[in-house]
């Protein structure tokens, strides 16, 4: 059997937990280089986050929200989670913004930086081991291999 869609899905979020490794060590130091190594790497994740989030509800969440009936709340859990995330992450860059180049944000700015990181950090490794476990698992098990190479097909970036 070959899961070619589920599998495309699966390798991006092992790439985003190596971006929120690197995030998890930054978030502790958020002022001087730090402030600017943490800013790049949440500038990597928003980027990765946009192209696996607009694939999974432009054609994967869609076509087995369409296939299979069943998965319905499960789907808008997911697309839930999706809209938490979102929103973290952009209260998380209005508040990078805030800082001007060379200069660092006032500590108590500094604490919700980090409180609005680890609050991103938790989100996102909590929707990939519910998708992981639920709607990508149940993927496997429903889709042909026909199927899965199509929906792997329409994801390209
Ligand atoms: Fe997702
Ligand atoms: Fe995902």
């Amino acid at each position: 059997m070959s899961f070619p869609a589920t599998d495309q899905l699966r390798a991006e979020h092992r790439v985003m937990e190596r971006l929120l490794e690197r995030f998890e060590g930054e978030l502790g130091d958020p002022q001087g280089k730090g402030l600017f190594a943490l800013a790049t790497t949440f500038a990597e994740i928003q980027k990765h986050l946009t192209r696996h989030f607009a694939k999974e509800e432009g054609v994967f969440y869609p076509a087995l929200a369409a296939e299979l009936g069943a998965a319905d709340a499960e789907i808008s859990k997911l697309l839930d989670d999706h809209t938490q995330v979102r929103e973290t992450s952009s209260a998380m860059e209005a508040l990078l913004n805030q800082a001007s180049p060379g200069t660092d944000l006032p500590i108590s700015q500094r604490a919700e930086l980090s409180s609005l990181g680890w609050a991103l950090w938790n989100l996102i490794h909590h929707h990939i081991e519910e998708e992981e476990q639920g709607l990508l698992a149940f993927a496997d098990r429903k889709l042909d291999a026909g199927s899965q190479t199509r929906l792997a097909a329409r994801m390209t970036d």
